[in-house]
């Protein structure tokens, strides 16, 4: 990938403001196709153009901005997002970072900064267009979700305990959770190396060494936790995560990788070089929306039908739309469905998952299900007993497919 072939966008109100940042891009080797103010013309362009790497300014009124970076994070998954602004404020750089945002420039921004992001920019565009499943025999498992609080981790906690507890596989859980990174407390246990630690350091890495820093559970899961400090993330690259995967499969039957509920470079990484993709959704509306919207993402990307495996859970005691509800709302097949069950919280603020905490109960049924599916063979019997009619009901993996035409991709995304 060349400079030539990157997308540029900039999104900024005040002219000179984003005269200043064209030049200092040109001068780093890179013109930029198109010039926006924030606001739906913005948002307009983003839908039609799919930057890939996008200057967003963070100006007053500041939501508006925080929408266009959103927007951009929910249609582009991919690109590059740069926030830049001449004030900076850790509730800015917080909010920012939470929205996905790959860099985050302020004050006065050096043309060396500039290229330093660009350069980013063209090796993540080139890594995106090379698909990069693992190769080796172990099996990634990604846990993904569009949104916060809907059972990722979760799901992630049981699925490791689930089949540790089995005994006949090894296996590796690793937080990629670049915002709360809960799987530590999930599990009861004390971080001392991190991901992003680790990271860093992969390229020298042994494979003593590295089972010394992970964590082990109860269940025999090892655990590689978290940073707490989500600027930590920042100083890894996507690259170096995936190369971290990569070498924990060499060493695993099974690596399992907890995400965050943005989608973020972090999460195109671990679905990069995921076997398998468990997606969680809740019956809400909006994660509803926003599965519809990663299923038809996960489509275009040429992920297969049986490398995705969608579960449903209610993780709350209300009435909601039921299963084919749902299936109708994300155009896609359910394959499990994990019931209400307050054996779960209480699990969960005992720091243990409930398969091991109490296997018989309703969702820990359901969760060693998901586990054996997510680590057995691709036509597991182990989904909800129609799955496969229901996944031929619903044809091709994403057949709803909302065009970014589509009205209501257009809702989902503001
Ligand atoms: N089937 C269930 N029944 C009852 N409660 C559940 C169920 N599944 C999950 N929960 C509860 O929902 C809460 C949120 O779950 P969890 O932390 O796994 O979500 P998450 O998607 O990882 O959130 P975040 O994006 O914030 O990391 C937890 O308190 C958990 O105990
Ligand atoms: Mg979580």
């Amino acid at each position: 990938m060349t400079t030539a072939q990157l997308r540029t966008l900039i999104v900024d109100s005040d002219e000179m403001s984003r005269e200043v940042l064209r030049s200092k891009v040109q001068r780093a080797g890179l013109l930029v196709d198109l010039e926006r103010p924030h606001g739906l013309v913005a948002q307009q362009t983003i839908q039609e153009m799919e930057p890939d790497l996008l200057f967003v300014a963070i100006e007053q009124p500041l939501q508006r901005a925080l929408q266009t970076v959103d927007f951009a994070r929910a249609i582009v998954p991919d690109a590059t997002i740069v926030a830049y602004t001449a004030d900076w404020s850790p509730m800015v750089e917080r909010r920012l970072m939470q929205s996905g945002v790959n860099d985050f420039l302020h004050g006065n921004i050096s043309s060396s900064q500039v290229s330093a992001v660009i350069d980013r920019a063209l090796r993540k565009a080139a890594a995106s267009t090379v698909p990069a499943p693992a190769d080796t025999g172990a099996r990634v498992i990604a846990v993904v979700g569009q949104k916060g609080g809907i059972g990722k981790t979760t799901t992630s906690t049981n699925l490791a305990a689930a089949i540790a507890q089995g005994g006949r596989q090894s296996v590796l859980l690793i937080d990629l959770d670049t915002r709360f990174g809960d799987v530590a407390i999930m599990m009861d246990i004390a971080a001392e190396y991190t991901v992003s630690e680790v990271a860093r350091e992969v390229e020298g890495l042994d494979r003593e060494t590295f089972r010394k820093l992970l964590l082990r559970h109860d269940s025999g899961a090892c655990i590689l936790p978290a940073p707490r400090d989500y600027r930590s993330w920042l100083s890894c690259s996507p690259e170096q995560i995936q190369d971290l995967v990569r070498f924990a499969a060499g060493m695993f039957d099974v690596v399992i990788l907890d995400t965050p509920g943005t989608f973020n470079d972090v999460v195109a990484a671990a679905v990069g070089v995921a076997d398998r993709v468990v997606v969680v959704t809740s019956s809400e509306l909006s994660s509803l929306k926003n599965t519809a919207l990663l299923l038809e993402h996960f489509s275009l990307k040429g992920l297969a039908e049986e490398q995705v495996i969608v579960t449903l859970i209610h993780g709350h005691d209300q009435e909601g739309p039921d299963r084919a509800d749902v299936e109708f709302a994300i155009g896609h097949a359910v394959d499990h469905e994990v019931p209400f069950d307050r054996n779960v919280r209480k699990a969960t603020q005992l720091g243990a998952p409930v398969v091991t905490w109490r296997a018989s109960s309703p969702a820990a049924v359901v969760f060693a299900r998901i586990a054996a599916h997510a680590a057995g063979s691709p036509d597991s019997l182990n989904a909800l007993p129609d799955a496969a009619v229901r996944r031929r009901f619903f044809g091709v993996f994403g057949s709803r497919k909302a065009t970014s035409h589509d009205p209501e991709r257009r809702e989902i995304a503001v």
